[in-house]
């Protein structure tokens, strides 16, 4: 397969960490922040999916959402993405968490055809974080039952998996 677009989008760094392992594993990978790249058109078209053979899509989760902007990249590109070979991921924490963020992430028909829609597994270092997201961060941690399981590394299994899908 050639020409695979891998875009994320990612606040604190893990799915950037993700789509960097994943550009690095699979040949003919263009890596696109799309945090860096979009612009402020309700349509964001780029980085422009006729270019590509192939889309690998993903973002960090902030409050249940995945990023703003790996969201609008998907809705802006969803006619083309039915067209393409395409693989969705989040990187996040709460594993119970995953479909309900996927669902909203995903238009069904885009899920449905997906070769991979999930996690890659996630980190949540609240000590590294300043203002408003600590806040946050630790709201949500509370709101956890603390008996459920926590991602606090990525998958590499779950990338793995990814990855073979595209080999
Ligand atoms: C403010 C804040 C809110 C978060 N909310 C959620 C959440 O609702 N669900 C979840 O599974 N993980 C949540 N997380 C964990 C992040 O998804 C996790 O740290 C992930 O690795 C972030 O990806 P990124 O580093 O690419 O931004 C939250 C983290 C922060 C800092």
């Amino acid at each position: 397969m050639k020409n695979i677009l891998v875009a994320y989008a990612s606040k604190s760094g893990t799915a950037k960490e993700a789509a960097e392992k994943i550009a690095a594993e699979l040949p003919y990978t263009e890596l696109v922040d799309l945090a860096a790249s979009s612009d402020t058109a309700p349509a964001v078209k780029t980085p422009l999916l006729e270019n590509y053979d192939a889309a690998i899509i993903g973002g960090g989760v902030r409050v249940g959402l995945v990023h703003n902007e790996t969201k609008r990249f998907i809705d802006a590109n969803k006619e083309e993405l039915k067209t393409l070979p395409s693989a969705y991921f989040i990187t996040n924490c709460f594993p119970e968490s995953v479909d309900e963020i996927i669902n909203k992430m995903l238009p069904a028909n885009l899920k449905d055809s997906a070769l991979f829609a999930g996690t890659l597994g996630g980190r949540l270092d609240i000590s590294s974080l300043r203002g408003l997201d600590k806040v946050i961060a630790k709201m949500v941690s509370k709101a956890v039952d603390e008996e459920k399981p926590v991602f606090s590394e990525l998958d590499e299994q779950a990338i793995q998996t990814l990855i073979s899908k595209f080999s």
